[in-house]
């Protein structure tokens, strides 16, 4: 097959939605679909929303897990769909934004009860950020929920993005009847149940044929009533739009039964993005051009304390990755080969010789990878938009066993690189304040310090709320506000000046004092465009 082809067929994005709105529970029935995985429950237990209490076991089996569940490979027709996964949990959220990096669409999936959420609203604004192209699944309609109306109305505005129902449901809950395909102009009759994958078809021409009556009741009369309503107050579909994350279509079903799923998939194979171009920081990369390029979105610790190899995982944006072929480690300029780069194809890593763009390849590593770090077959170029978030709450790492304190730098630099947290350091590297968005991860770095690098420690919490990258046009603007702030200043993984605030209300009136100083909430202005 040409590389042409190759990219065509490509499809590659994430589900994204607030814990418990059911983005497992699809996941599993889309794999289904493709013949991933032969029964429901494998992807089941990818669960660390459940368990955000301090039960460290569970933490590090969620760790395999997700390494396990990272990307997910399977073919639907002629297509060949990378799911790439991402935590539920806030206290992971940044894991997920870098994920959202390395995707060309998205699906959002909404609980039909419980509307827009706090993490709903997050991811959506990342996607709007990035211009992702999205599609709604409003999920759980076998439950009683919000009026499909105002759940529209909800999300227009709460996500600030044009809406577009392709299909509509009728009744919900106990007197659920099914969905009216817009598109179609057909009507799919609800079987509950887990096992269900063909849906019965009700071909209707005309929605005041009386047939409707005898099959939906009087749910028939408001169903002629809000497609009218729709076809009124909504915008015709549009494909540019859509991709162009201006317009996001909406589907309504059930996960849990097997509901909606099929159309969601085929639509999603029929509109979605095949594999777009990225920005470097000198030029736009298209897919199809001759060269190999890539960048590492995620690393992952090899669960073994044995061996102490990681994983990259490295999206494909242009050219053929090869397995054994030198490519060119832009950061450390030099070049770098791969003998067992790794696929994930149907529950199993598979070692892959070529890889295209779109794909995730898993890479080993013995500590020459970070986040953000491009591949390329030569080029001096580097990929824009995986940001450090500025983080909010932050700890003192202090060991606890002086003659463990090279283990636990060590330790701390690795996780760090990981991602798992952001490490900021003060006066030569004798203080280490550990920067996360969550609690979450502060139980996971002191486990992980402990069981893997034997060193024990204690992780002090600091009043700081924020952390902001700070730069100006004059170095001694900036050296001046330094020497005068120096108890808040501390410098990131990079060496690059940030300012630690107190509050919000501190930081406004600094900022107000400090016109001439440019305060960053995300490490993203460090890649401006070289000359
Ligand atoms: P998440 O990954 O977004 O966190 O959600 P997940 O799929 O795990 O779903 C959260 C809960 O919602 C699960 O129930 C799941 O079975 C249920 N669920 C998902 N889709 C539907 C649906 O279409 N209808 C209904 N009624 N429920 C749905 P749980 O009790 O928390 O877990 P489990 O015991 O079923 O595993």
């Amino acid at each position: 097959m040409s590389i042409d082809a190759e990219i065509a067929r490509r499809r590659t994005f994430a589900i994204i939605s607030h814990p418990d709105a059911g983005k497992t529970t699809l996941t599993e029935k889309l794999l289904l679909f493709g013949g991933s995985i032969r029964s429901a429950g494998a992807v089941k237990s990818n669960k660390i929303t459940k368990t955000a209490t301090s039960d460290f076991m569970e933490i590090e089996k969620q760790r395999g897990i997700s390494v396990a569940t990272s990307v997910m490979t399977f073919e639907y027709r002629d297509k060949l769909v990378n799911i790439l996964d991402t935590p539920g949990h806030k206290d992971f959220a940044e894991d997920t934004y870098r994920t959202l990096t390395a995707v060309d669409s998205v699906i959002l999936v909404v609980d039909s009860a419980k509307g827009v959420e706090a993490q709903t609203e997050r991811l959506m604004e990342v996607c709007r950020m990035r211009k992702t192209p999205v599609i709604v699944f409003v999920n759980k309609l076998d439950r009683e929920g919000l009026r499909p109306v105002d759940l529209m109305d909800e999300l227009e505005d709460k996500l600030s993005i044009r809406l577009r129902p392709m299909t509509w449901p009728i009744g919900m809950g106990q007197s659920f009847k099914g969905v009216y395909n817009l598109h179609e102009r057909n009507i799919y009759l609800f079987t509950p149940g887990k096992t269900v994958v063909e849906q019965e078809r009700l071909f209707v021409d005309d929605l005041c044929d009386p047939v409707l009556d005898r099959e939906l009741g009087s749910a028939a009369v408001q169903l002629r009533e809000d497609v009218e309503l729709i076809d009124g107050v909504y915008d015709s579909f549009s494909v540019a739009a859509y991709r162009d994350g201006a317009l996001a279509p909406v589907f309504f079903g059930s996960a849990l039964n097997n509901f909606g799923v099929r159309e969601l998939l085929e639509t999603f194979l029929e509109i979605a993005p095949p594999p777009t171009s990225r920005q470097s920081d000198i030029r736009l990369v298209e897919p199809d051009e001759e060269g190999f390029s890539g960048f590492v979105f995620k690393i992952h610790a090899n669960l073994d304390p044995r061996h102490r190899d990681r994983i990259a995982f490295l999206r494909v944006c242009s050219g053929t990755f090869l397995k054994d072929k030198p490519f060119r480690h832009v950061r450390q300029r030099r070049d770098i080969r791969f003998s067992r780069p790794y696929s994930f194809m149907a529950e199993r890593k598979e070692v892959v010789d070529a890889a295209y763009p779109g794909d995730v390849v898993g890479l080993y590593d013995r500590g020459d990878l970070k986040i953000g770090d491009t591949l390329t077959e030569g080029e001096e170029i580097e990929f824009q938009g995986i940001p450090s978030f500025a983080p909010e709450i932050f700890k003192e790492l202090v060991s606890t066993d002086p003659m463990r304190s090279k283990q636990l730098d060590k330790g701390i630099s690795q996780l760090t690189e990981e991602g798992v947290a952001q490490l900021f350091i003060q006066d030569r590297g004798r203080r280490k304040i550990v920067g996360t968005v969550g609690e979450l991860q502060f139980q996971v770095i002191q486990y992980r310090l402990e069981h893997e690098y034997g060193a024990a420690c204690r992780l002090q919490p600091l009043a700081y709320t924020k952390a902001c990258w700070i730069t100006a046009d004059d170095p001694k603007v900036l050296n001046e506000f330094m020497k005068y702030r120096h108890a808040q200043i501390v410098s990131d993984k990079d060496g690059r000046p940030v300012y630690l605030a107190d509050s919000e209300w501190m930081l406004a009136a600094i900022m107000r004092d400090s016109p001439k100083v440019e305060f960053h909430f995300t490490s993203e202005f460090k890649r401006k465009v070289r000359a």
